[in-house]
């Protein structure tokens, strides 16, 4: 995947016209209301100063009026929430705050790398567990063996989910709050895509359900429900030891997301349901362009009903790299193998809705062709 930009930088000034579905980093421009609030943020010279790890007080009190309005949730924005520099950040740095050499973290694969890479760059180990179709991508923590439950100190969790889109149910995510407190698990609950959601589907915070609080920290990002990928802001939601802990960390790592860009933050989540119901009805749009086409090309997709991806079975047999090269050598499409979500995640493509409807569609029948002779 770090390659992807070089590779296809070199195809484009070879003059392929390259169609580039890999990434989860969509065409749309930010929201009006975050340009406007950094263009006045960047007047004030105050703005151009150290945030630290309090940050900008407007953007805690925002996110945390949007975790009330919009699930139901009361947070203190000083103790219980904190602005991380986009999800990823925080995520990987979650781990280094609570694991030691040695400890176990429960990954999903396929899964975002970082679950994988916070663990290993803290020399923990991480105890791949593989979402199948079967169970509907949900990572069942009572299949897991005794001795890795004893082990491990942390489980990631991310629904709607990336790459595979599945939604987690209520009594799922039940479930798994009552197994984290019975095993004294911390979970890591990845929430980037709550907002992209369709078909009359809502997202909830994990945080809906009683008992959270004692054993999850949230990741929240303004990347992708707001297409703010840049501009790299998110924030977590937890206990106020861990999120102390998590302060600890990233004190000695960063000082902070630009005041600029939290104040434009700010805003956005002031009118967050709005802006970002904009956004995921475009999705959606694109969605319903592809899903046709992709039947049409012999994909067996299902319908997904949250995040800007379509996780796209394989024919048996067929490994994802083998494909996802073809795909970008014969016909210039850039794409995402299985493989790269995690050994054990082969058997699928992702392909994310960034580009618009008919260069989604040409993407399409370009991978059908290939598909055709494979
Ligand atoms: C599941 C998941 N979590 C977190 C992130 C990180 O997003 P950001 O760091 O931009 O907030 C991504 C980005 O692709 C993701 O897919």
């Amino acid at each position: 995947m770090a390659e992807l930009p070089a590779i296809k930088k070199r195809m484009i000034e070879q003059g392929v016209d390259v169609i580039d579905v890999g990434a989860g980093d969509a065409d749309f421009p930010p929201p009006e209301v975050a340009v406007t609030a950094l263009n006045r943020a960047l007047q004030d010279p105050a703005m151009s100063r150290y945030a630290f790890q309090l940050g900008l007080p407007a953007f805690r009190e925002a996110a945390a009026a949007y975790m009330e309005r919009r699930f139901g949730v009361t947070v203190d924005p000083y103790k219980e929430l904190h602005p991380i520099l986009g999800s990823k950040e925080g995520i990987a740095h979650l781990a280094s705050a609570v694991l030691n050499p040695g400890d176990v973290a429960i990954v999903p694969v396929p899964g975002y790398a970082v679950y994988h890479g916070g663990t290993v760059l803290c020399d923990a180990e991480p105890y791949p567990y593989i979402l199948t179709p079967q169970t509907d991508f949900l990572l069942e923590l009572d299949e897991i063996p005794a001795d890795v439950l004893k082990k491990a100190k942390l489980v990631y969790l991310n629904y709607p989910n990336n790459p595979t889109a599945a939604v987690a149910p209520r009594d799922y995510l039940e479930r798994t709050i009552a197994a984290c407190r019975k095993h004294d698990l911390l979970l890591a609950y990845d929430n980037p895509y709550c907002e992209i959601t369709f078909d009359g589907y809502v997202a909830p915070s994990i945080f809906e359900i009683p008992g959270a609080m004692e054993v999850v920290v949230e990741f929240h990002s303004l990347s992708k429900s707001f297409c703010m990928t840049g501009w790299r802001l998110g924030w977590a939601v937890g206990r106020p030891d861990r999120i102390a802990a998590l302060a600890r960390v990233k004190n000695y790592i960063d000082t902070g997301a630009f005041l600029a860009v939290q104040a434009a933050g700010a805003e956005v989540l002031q009118q967050a349901e709005r802006i970002a119901a904009g956004y995921a009805a475009k999705f959606k749009e694109r969605r319903d362009g592809i899903l046709p086409v992709l039947r049409a090309n012999g994909f067996e997709v299902e319908t997904p009903r949250a995040t800007l991806y379509v996780w796209v079975p394989l024919p048996e047999g067929l490994a994802s790299a083998a494909f996802q090269k073809r795909a970008l050598e014969d016909v210039g499409v850039v794409t995402l193998p299985g493989s790269a979500f995690g050994a054990g995640a082969d058997g699928f493509f992702r392909i994310a809705l960034t580009v618009p409807t008919p260069r989604l569609i040409e993407a399409t029948e370009r991978l059908g062709k290939v598909l055709a002779t494979v």
